[in-house]
């Protein structure tokens, strides 16, 4: 593979193109300048340039932190790849990554946010009609497909991180593929119409505009500029796309990276959290200023070492206190995102605990150490089952290797593994893609909305197994998404594909619709899309345990997650008029401090339930409330969820109907003591034990009277 940074020749003078900043802060600006000056890719601006215009498809591989998100689209944008008002589009798996670089990069170019440079994740869009250079979930893309096949309004599209492989991105380099040879197609002025039998036209068969979705027939006729193709990845073997984009043409951009000294455990730890909290204080207490990186699997566990630190701060001596924390997972409030690249006080040490995010989608300046406890939370698929669950797994060596090159950016730093070195030899030399390990039902569901019937044949990077195929078409269907000769029915599997939700969730709202509580359906969906609503710390877990059965509901965690989203939608509305903005967010965390709520939580629950209204209310669905009727409530969840009913047995454990597993209700859920005899739930955890949770209580009966498709089938 070529490496730019060799190539390049060294007169060539990087051109950094910048307004003048419009306010007082030039010294920020000029900073910025600077750093942007220092980047390794920016020596090779022209080359890469130069790369994109002879090459349609172009794979950039280059460490983390070299530059490539955020300067790679500037240097396009400055290159004349928006004339005509197209766009730069960039994929990002996260939404974090895609919000945080997003804000840099609008700050980089003096321009406000969501102007030239702007953002769009699902349930938050930041862009306009002058938005050129658009950060977004590649999830997001996905779904702009569905209305816009050809994504006629992009010039480039830059698939970023593509290492990490996650469902989202492999479905999208599949369409990406067909969508580029289509659009060169018509740029050599075939019409699209006439390629009904092409495989690779297949997105552009679609005729039947039946919700509003398809555009097709507009589109034939017309002719598009080619497509720009960019695959960035941070990992260095770029062969794999290569090869899918027919021997694509791959560059290196070198990065800089600094010594890191890797330490090791001598033994396997029993408690990895209490060693990350011994490690914190070790670096913090003995090793030289720089800020710590950890690593977690979770916004849970974020939270609870956060507390865990600042609690053990205050047992130090004043002068040994100086240790700040920050969390930065991917549902933190965006406006919290940011507080991760802001230096800490003088003086003061920064310690980040993040997800894996800060692996490679987002680069933190000020680094010197990381903490690497060795675990990642991952989803992971039972085909046979059809079950998927969130597990913590062992990373792998790709990931430990990125991991501790985090410490090791701006100049020499230290890695803390918290397992021995031979765990290390034991781990996979890289992560399987996702897509190997999810459920389906989703992909399935936005392909056949494109147009792509033959889910088996569809041009995959790596296939996904035929049984999980299977398995998800078949969930599909009992859900009333497909008909029996698997196309997407009329309206349920058309409105399913474009609620940006879970297919379960989807089918939830849309059945609610017809009984009338489509209010609390929404609550609901809104809540089971955060993490942890409610929170005990160790030390007040008596207390936080009374404040949670003031909200319980003895019916289960459905209407309890509803009692506390309208207990502070009430509190809040009864002082609405007494006071300002800032005064009701003082006061809405206090409520839910002294609540035990998470308050981060429940505002991202909030944002996300007017999202998903404005959604439901655009489909034209009426939005009432079933009152007292709790029933009725129920009956829609056992109706929606029954892939996910389960049965109590005589020693109290619980039979998941659909897969036979033996599992158990969570210890947080209202219904730990109650254990009614028959139960839907949301969530299966593997830990030593299979727990589910977020349950409601049901009548067996009903599962044979809403969903026949399946209890008559089985018996
Ligand atoms: O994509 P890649 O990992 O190659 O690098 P990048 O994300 O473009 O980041 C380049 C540099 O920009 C980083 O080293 C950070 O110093 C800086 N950056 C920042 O300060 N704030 C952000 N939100 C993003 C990047
Ligand atoms: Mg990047």
């Amino acid at each position: 593979m070529p490496s730019v940074a060799e190539v390049s020749n060294s007169t060539h003078n990087p051109k950094l193109h910048s307004k003048p900043f419009f306010n007082d802060s030039s010294s920020r600006r000029q900073k910025i300048l600077q750093q942007r000056k220092s980047l390794p890719i920016a020596s090779v601006e022209k080359r890469l340039v130069e790369e994109v215009r002879k090459n349609d498809i172009l794979i950039i591989v280059g460490e983390t932190g070299s530059g490539k998100t955020t300067q790679l689209p500037q240097f396009l944008f400055h290159a004349g790849f928006c004339r005509g008002g197209k766009l730069i589009g960039v994929t990002q798996p996260r939404r974090v990554a895609a919000v945080t670089v997003a804000k840099r990069v609008a700050e980089e170019s003096g321009v406000e946010l969501g102007q030239r440079v702007g953002y769009s994740i699902r349930f938050d869009d930041r862009t306009s009609t002058s938005t050129r250079i658009k950060y977004m979930t590649d999830g997001l893309l996905l779904r702009e497909a569905l209305l816009d096949p050809y994504l006629s309004r992009y010039s480039v599209i830059i698939v970023d991180e593509a290492h990490e492989r996650t469902v989202h991105t492999d479905v999208l380099l599949g369409l990406l593929k067909k969508v580029q040879n289509a659009r060169s197609k018509s740029a050599d002025g075939h019409s699209n119409g006439n390629n009904k039998n092409a495989d690779s036209d297949m997105i552009l068969d679609r005729e039947n505009d039946t919700n509003g979705i398809n555009t097709l027939k507009q589109c034939q006729g017309r002719k598009f500029p080619p497509l720009k193709l960019i695959i960035m990845s941070a990992s260095l073997d770029a062969r794999g796309f290569s090869e899918y984009f027919g021997c694509a043409k791959a560059v290196h951009v070198q990065g800089r990276q600094f010594p890191v000294e890797i330490l090791y455990t001598l033994y396997p730890e029993p408690d990895f959290l209490d060693a990350t909290l011994i490690t914190i204080f070790q670096v913090h207490l003995d090793e030289a200023p720089g800020d710590i990186l950890v690593f977690l699997t979770g916004q849970e566990e974020i939270e609870s070492v956060e507390r865990l630190v600042q609690e053990r701060l205050l047992q130090l001596p004043e002068a040994s206190r100086k240790l700040v924390t920050v969390p930065i997972f991917s549902s933190l409030p965006s406006e919290q995102q940011m507080k991760v690249f802001a230096p800490a006080a003088a003086g003061f040490r920064k310690v980040i605990l993040a997800t894996n995010i800060a692996e490679t989608s987002v680069t933190i300046p000020g680094i010197k150490y990381v903490i690497d406890p060795g675990f990642v939370k991952a989803r992971s698929y039972d085909p046979v089952k059809g079950m998927e669950s969130l597990i913590v797994v062992p990373i792998s060596k790709a990931q430990a290797l990125q991991r501790s090159g985090r410490a090791g950016r701006e100049g020499p730093g230290r890695c803390f593994r918290l397992y021995p070195e031979n765990e290390f030899d034991k781990l996979e030399d890289s992560t399987k893609p996702e897509i190997k390990r999810c459920n389906l039902s989703n992909v399935i569901l936005q392909l056949k909305a494109l147009g792509v019937d033959d889910i088996i044949g569809f041009d995959f990077m790596e296939k996904p197994s035929r049984a999980s195929i299977i398995k998800s078409l078949e969930q599909l269907f009992l859900l009333g998404a497909l008909t029996d000769d698997c196309k997407l029915s009329d309206p349920v599997g058309h409105q399913m594909a474009r609620l940006p939700l879970d297919p379960i969730y989807s089918k939830a709202l849309i059945v609610a619709g017809q009984f009338n509580c489509l209010e609390e359906m929404l609550i609901t969906v809104a809540m089971l899309s955060v993490e942890s609503i409610f929170f005990a710390p160790r030390e007040k877990l008596e207390e936080a345990r009374n404040a949670m059965k003031s909200f319980a509901s003895p019916d289960g965690d459905h209407l309890t997650l509803i009692n506390v989203y309208r207990a502070s939608d009430e509190f809040l509305e009864k002082r609405k008029m007494e006071i300002s903005k800032e005064k009701t967010e003082k006061i809405r965390r206090k409520w839910c401090k002294d609540n035990f709520i998470n308050s981060r939580s429940l505002r991202h629950a909030q944002d996300i339930h007017s999202q998903i209204r404005g959604h439901v209310e655009q489909m034209g669905f009426r939005i009432s409330s079933c009152g007292e009727d709790m029933i009725m409530f129920r009956r829609c969840l056992a109706a929606s969820f029954f892939l996910n009913a389960a049965l109590k047995q005589p020693e109290g454990t619980y039979r998941a109907l659909a897969s036979g597993q033996v599992v158990q209700i969570h210890p947080s859920s209202v219904l730990f003591r109650a254990k009614p005899e028959c139960i839907v739930f949301n969530e299966l955890i593997q830990t030593n034990h299979k727990y589910i949770r977020n349950i409601t209580r049901i009548d067996y009966l009903w599962l044979t009277e809403l969903a026949p498709q399946y209890y008559t089938m089985q018996n």
